[in-house]
């Protein structure tokens, strides 16, 4: 039974255009460099404190192994012990404990597995991922990071949607960093 009180966030950064990769899967374009003056900072006290409010993680296999190719080269894991579960009908191989494989109805798992046991459900990629949960009217929030670059072509953030999706703005962050956080409740979604 779906807990009233768990919450599925979708959350990606993208280009100005829309994408959260290139063709290939290549993110090297979130590395920007640009000033607002009028923005915030970042502070890493309030992202770490923030980062231990999510309770687990969604992702689907490309995302995952784009996150072990960063682990691979140093760049850490992004998800620290939090439960991560990772899509796939493929033997992928498991680096950690906390990372669980997940093959079949998306729906099955969010609303008979994660909303009984987690209040906060981050889905964090990719485009088809985040599309599915989208469509299936699992997702009760966007958070769009909007990085200041635009690409031309790429990975869409939202993969095969078939219909309209009215969103509610419910807030807006601009950072130093020339980011923009957009948070969007979904409307008409859960008698909501
Ligand atoms: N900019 C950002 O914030 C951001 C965030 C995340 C990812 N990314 C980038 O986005 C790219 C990946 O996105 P993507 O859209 O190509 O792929 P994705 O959503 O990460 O993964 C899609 C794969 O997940 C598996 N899958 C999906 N639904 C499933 C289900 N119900 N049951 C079992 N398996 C399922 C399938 O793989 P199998 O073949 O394994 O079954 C499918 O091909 C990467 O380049 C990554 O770096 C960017």
């Amino acid at each position: 039974m779906a807990n009233p009180g768990s919450l599925v966030t979708i959350h990606m950064a993208a280009s100005l255009d829309g994408f959260i990769a290139r063709k290939d899967g290549r993110v090297d374009w979130l590395e920007t460099v640009d000033e607002f003056a009028g923005g915030d900072t970042m502070d890493p006290g309030f992202v770490e404190a923030f980062l231990e409010t999510i309770d687990c993680y969604v992702m689907g296999s490309r995302t995952y192994e784009t996150a072990l190719r960063f682990e691979a080269q140093g760049l850490g894991w992004s998800y620290g012990d939090k439960p991560t579960f990772v899509l796939t009908s493929r033997e992928l191989p498991r680096t950690r404990q906390s990372v669980e494989f997940y093959t079949g109805d998306l729906t099955q798992l969010v609303n008979e597995r994660l909303r009984p046991r987690f209040r906060s459900i981050w889905f964090v990629g990719g485009g088809v991922v985040c599309g599915e949960c989208l469509r299936l009217d699992l997702a009760d929030e966007i958070r769009y990071s909007i990085v200041p670059i635009v690409i031309g072509e790429g990975i869409p953030f939202f993969e095969k949607l078939d219909r309209d999706i009215a969103l509610h703005l419910a807030e807006v962050k601009s950072y130093k960093s020339g980011m923009v956080e957009l948070r969007y409740e979904v409307r008409g979604h859960r008698g909501g």
